[in-house]
């Protein structure tokens, strides 16, 4: 019976229903993940209107109770993910986001937590590892129950850059951006792999230097800033992104995940929230997984966790 019970209904509730979580809403219609999806944000109109629209895809996925609500509905909810912030606007860092965007967090953690919602928190809007630590400060849940989207956006761009240049799918190149979502963040380009061979070796064999890898981190980390300039937001990525996480979480998969982890002693770090892989389970983060990093690579994970824990506390201060 427990099993049949574990296929019961699943619960998303969404806070934020601007570019980002409407793509994440518009994600899951289409997977066909979850069966009640609730769309929260101060601006009703806004959150009604996509409630509309996104029930009418349903026909052509798979049912779904899609509609507009508010914090009480949070409380039998499987997942709150939260994209509710001010984005970044061109020239303007993650950072900079920091101060406006905790006071907002504040606001929204409180009534997700007197709803009595007991179940995983994804968080995503930026500086996210900031306001994910923030997030859980806030609402005094476990650890590994709340969690950001950290450096997974980051690593699908680094994948479909080095996919490019190598001819390769990027599902099947198994390399990391970690550390924070933001200017500070690396590639773990020593541990990474191509089908069990070494990413550099083969890059070498295709004609790429290790100038030419770092040139694909440097581009990978600007990217935002590129879209930005051109679109004025990023939406469509970080929105995939949340899905799958979110998947992860309703399907119980024990995926590895490079999401904002909160570290207990991993990369000689604690008490911070970082990118770095992670097995993603119904529990939230089951485990933190140690990237063997060179000592040049190990110096920028201790630099971005620095520039983290800098800011998080001037910000909280
Ligand atoms: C980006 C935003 C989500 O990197 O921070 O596109």
């Amino acid at each position: 019976m427990d099993f049949i019970m574990a296929l019961g209904r699943q619960k998303v509730a969404l806070v934020g229903d601007g570019a980002v979580g409407s793509s994440f809403a518009f994600a899951m219609m289409q997977q066909g993940i979850a069966e009640e999806f609730v769309i929260i944000d101060v601006v009703k109109e806004r959150t009604e209107g996509d409630a509309l629209d996104l029930e009418d895809a349903q026909v052509f996925t798979s049912p779904k109770n899609i509609y507009s609500g508010d914090y009480d509905d949070c409380s039998d909810a499987d997942v709150v993910v939260i994209t509710a912030g001010a984005p970044q606007k061109p020239g303007e860092t993650r950072l900079d986001l920091v101060n406006k965007n905790l006071k907002i967090m504040q606001s929204i953690i409180k009534p997700i937590v007197d709803s009595g919602f007991d179940g995983i928190i994804v968080v995503a809007a930026n500086p996210v590892d900031i306001l994910t630590y923030a997030a859980q400060k806030f609402s005094g849940f476990p650890k590994e129950r709340v969690f950001g989207s950290g450096t997974s956006l980051d690593t699908s761009r680094l994948q479909v850059a080095l996919g490019k240049k190598l001819g390769i799918d990027p599902r099947d190149i198994n390399a990391y951006i970690m550390g924070e979502h933001g200017d500070s963040e690396f590639a773990a380009l020593n541990a990474a792999t191509v089908g069990s061979v070494p990413l550099i070796s083969l890059a070498e064999k295709a004609g790429l230097s290790m100038d030419d890898l770092l040139k694909i981190e440097d581009d990978t980390r600007n990217k935002a800033y590129e879209i930005i300039n051109r679109k004025g937001a990023t939406f469509y990525g970080i929105g995939t992104c949340l899905m799958r996480i979110t998947k992860a979480i309703l399907n119980d998969e024990n995926a590895v995940l490079p999401v904002g982890a909160p570290l207990n002693g991993e990369y000689g770090l604690d008490d911070i929230y970082i990118g770095t892989p992670a097995v993603i389970n119904a529990s939230g983060v089951a485990q933190v997984l140690e990237v063997p990093l060179s000592a040049d690579e190990a110096k920028k994970m201790q630099a971005s966790a620095e520039t983290l824990k800098k800011t998080t506390a001037d910000g909280l201060a």
